[in-house]
């Protein structure tokens, strides 16, 4: 009798450890899984990031790990952002560019993300906008998919064209605006001057940080 009245009993412990056994195990995979998964995103945003990059700087003409080197700065008047990211191209050791992330224009409905690169020469590798809240159809054409416009930077440098024609050609410089949409297109060739002043003045102390940052040889 005293056996019957234990069945239950037993039975359910047993269901109950069975139950947590399958919490454990399934909060096990869980974890698993979202550990892989945040690795997976991490990487996934690092190419994004390089590919970003490479549109600026065809990964042929570095060799280092640009996303390994970089320097922080901080240069809001010239550069837009409270921080600035720089990354440090270079082949065999020799500074060839270094590409700024974010240079910040701020517009018509605010922040206008670019990231900019310059080669060791002063000249532009190129600009791309990352992100800006301009108008549909009309400071949007600051994007590459939308319009060849920014597009027209590279090469670019302080003396082409000279300093003071560094504005559009509303305000007597050479950059084209857009039709009915001026303001945009000022900002973004204002931000871009400034970044290249800023290298121009910061350049040599860019690369010479680096050095000092490197880890000392063993011994
Ligand atoms: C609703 C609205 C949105 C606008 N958005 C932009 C814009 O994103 N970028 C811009 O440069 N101008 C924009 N404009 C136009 C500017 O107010 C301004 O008129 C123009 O930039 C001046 O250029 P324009 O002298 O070539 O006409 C917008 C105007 C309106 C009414």
């Amino acid at each position: 009798m005293a056996e019957d009245a234990e069945k239950p009993f037993a039975s359910a412990l047993i269901g109950a450890a069975v139950l947590g056994l399958f919490a454990v195990i399934g909060a096990l995979l869980v974890g698993l899984s979202f550990e892989g998964t945040a690795d997976r995103i991490a990487q996934n945003e690092r190419e994004a990031l390089l590919t970003q990059l490479n549109a600026i700087l065809p990964a042929t003409e570095y060799d280092n790990q640009l996303l390994q080197d970089y320097l922080d700065v901080s240069a809001p008047d010239l550069l837009g952002a409270q921080q600035t990211r720089v990354y440090r191209a270079r082949k065999a050791d020799q500074p060839v560019a270094v590409i700024f992330s974010p240079v910040i224009a701020n517009r018509y409905s605010g922040a206008i993300n670019l990231v900019v690169g310059i080669r060791q020469d002063g000249r532009l590798a190129g600009v791309r906008v990352l992100s800006h809240r301009e108008t549909p159809g009309l400071g949007d054409k600051i994007e590459a998919r939308r319009n060849p416009w920014i597009l027209g930077f590279n090469n670019r440098s302080l003396q082409n064209p000279a300093e003071d024609a560094w504005k559009v050609r509303r305000d007597g410089g050479v950059f084209d605006q857009f039709t009915g949409a001026t303001i945009t297109p000022r900002a973004v060739v204002a931000a871009i001057k400034k970044a290249l002043l800023y290298h121009r003045a910061e350049q040599a102390s860019l690369f010479r940080a680096s050095d000092e940052k490197r880890e000392p040889a063993d011994g």
